[in-house]
């Protein structure tokens, strides 16, 4: 009994770390490998540049979405080719969640 509860204890910690560094992003790191993005995008992700787009709350999937489609070339902006370009899909990853994680409130016009 004992033997069984080791083990599944050590298969259960094995899952963890086969799985956690794989799929969960950093968005701290995302943090600051997004400083190069603020130029533009502003330091939390809100433009103002009219021609550059909030990134403030994005959804990541979308985020990954569009820097993957920027970094192959299905969607192209010369500026955002050139920022996409030299990131691996963990930067991408990481990127994305920091910026999904800034929180934005709404209002509606009065
Ligand atoms: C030199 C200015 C500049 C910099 C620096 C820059 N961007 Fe952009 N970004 C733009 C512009 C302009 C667009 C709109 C391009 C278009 O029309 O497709 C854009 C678009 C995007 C989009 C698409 C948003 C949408 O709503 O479709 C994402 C995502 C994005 N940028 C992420 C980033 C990230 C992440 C970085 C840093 C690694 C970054 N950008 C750095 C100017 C910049």
């Amino acid at each position: 009994m004992t033997r069984f509860v080791d083990l599944s204890l050590y298969s259960l910690a094995l899952l963890g770390f086969l799985t956690a560094p794989v799929w969960a992003a950093d968005p701290e790191n995302g943090r600051k490998l997004a400083r190069k993005c603020t130029v533009c995008h502003g330091k939390l992700g809100i433009a103002k540049d009219p021609e550059v787009p909030n990134l403030a709350g994005q959804s990541a999937f979308y985020m990954e979405k569009s820097l993957k489609a920027y970094r192959s070339g299905t969607r192209e902006d010369r500026r955002m080719t050139l920022m996409a370009k030299p990131l691996s899909d963990d930067e991408i990853k990481d990127i994305s969640a920091w910026f999904e994680s800034i929180v934005v409130t709404v209002a509606e016009p009065e």
